[in-house]
């Protein structure tokens, strides 16, 4: 793949999320992996301790900031502060890109920290695209923007989410992280062909991959990043790899976590992809059926304010 394509962002290779449970794990050993993934609102608003390690990892590897915050799909005007505190943290530890969802996170004001879908119609596409050329003209940059995992789906969409995705990528010029495990599970929710998402959309903009650990309840899937990879979304990760000629992956890992190595070993199990291996099937060593349904789960929602402790 051109190196134009991708906005020009280079295959970084495996990675992992930065989590403060690891801190101290990773600045004693400065382990041998290939990049890093930073929750940019855990390290905007703080000179502490996480923004020291912040500082020295990005000294040693690459790292992108992936927002939770920037809601690109709410009605509320754009938050300038945001973005402009966004811009002053990517201006210090010099990110290899940016990215967010296509999603919003709240309205009149209020954050709710969670991942909301928008309805795929004409209107919502047009009001996306401009606010996402607004903001990478803020950041001076292209935007980088994931496929979130949903539960519901509106009555005033009139098209699917890879049609509003690739018509947004193309007409906001930005590009896109593709997660995996997002696509498995609103494909289970909703009830569409994940192969048909993936096949759909425009692989020369896609920048990185997610994957992740999710809850199987039979009627729905939940977002969780709790756990392991489970071998249906290793086979995406196949199809998606041969589809864009492979990009830079990262695990997402946000509750429950495990130590470094172990977090760090199962994003390894790409390399059998990256290696040329169609196989797709990976032994599994926890299946979903291993998770506790005796509490009742939350999808993930990457509430600010832990990793700044
Ligand atoms: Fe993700």
């Amino acid at each position: 793949m051109a190196a134009e394509a991708r906005l020009g962002h280079p295959n970084l290779g495996l990675g992992v999320g930065l989590r403060h449970v690891h801190f101290r794990h990773i600045t004693e050993n400065w382990p041998d992996v290939d990049w890093f993934e930073v929750i940019s609102e855990n390290f905007m608003d703080t000179r502490g301790r996480p923004r020291d390690i912040l500082d020295r990892v990005a000294e040693r590897y690459p790292v992108v900031m992936h927002g939770v915050s920037m809601s690109i799909g709410s009605t509320d005007p754009l938050n300038r502060d945001y973005l402009a505190r966004l811009k002053r943290l990517a201006d210090d530890i010099q990110p290899v890109w940016i990215s967010d969802h296509v999603c919003w996170t709240g309205v009149a004001g209020r954050n709710s920290h969670d991942l909301l879908p928008i309805p795929y119609n004409e209107e919502s596409l047009s009001h996306v695209v401009q606010r996402i050329r607004t903001v990478q003209e803020i950041l001076e940059r292209p935007l980088v923007l994931e496929n979130p995992s949903s539960y519901v789906t509106f009555q005033d969409s009139t098209m699917s989410e890879w049609e509003f995705i690739t018509r947004m990528a193309e007409e906001a010029d930005c590009g896109l992280l593709l997660d995996v495990n997002n696509v498995y599970v609103s494909a289970y929710n909703h009830d569409f062909d994940p192969d048909v998402f993936l096949q759909s959309l425009p692989h020369e903009r896609i920048v990185q991959f997610h994957l992740a650990g999710h809850l199987n309840c039979g009627t729905h899937c939940i977002d969780t990043h709790d756990g392991r990879v489970i071998d249906d979304v290793w086979e995406l990760y196949r199809k998606a790899h041969e589809l864009t000629g492979g990009v830079s992956t990262l695990l997402e890992w946000d509750a429950n976590i495990p130590s470094f190595d172990e977090m760090h070993a199962e994003v390894l199990k790409a390399r059998q992809f990256l290696q040329g291996g169609t196989s797709g099937r990976v032994p599994q060593e926890k299946d979903v059926s291993d998770h506790d349904t005796s509490t009742v789960p939350h999808p993930i929602n990457y509430y600010v304010g832990s990793e700044a402790e």
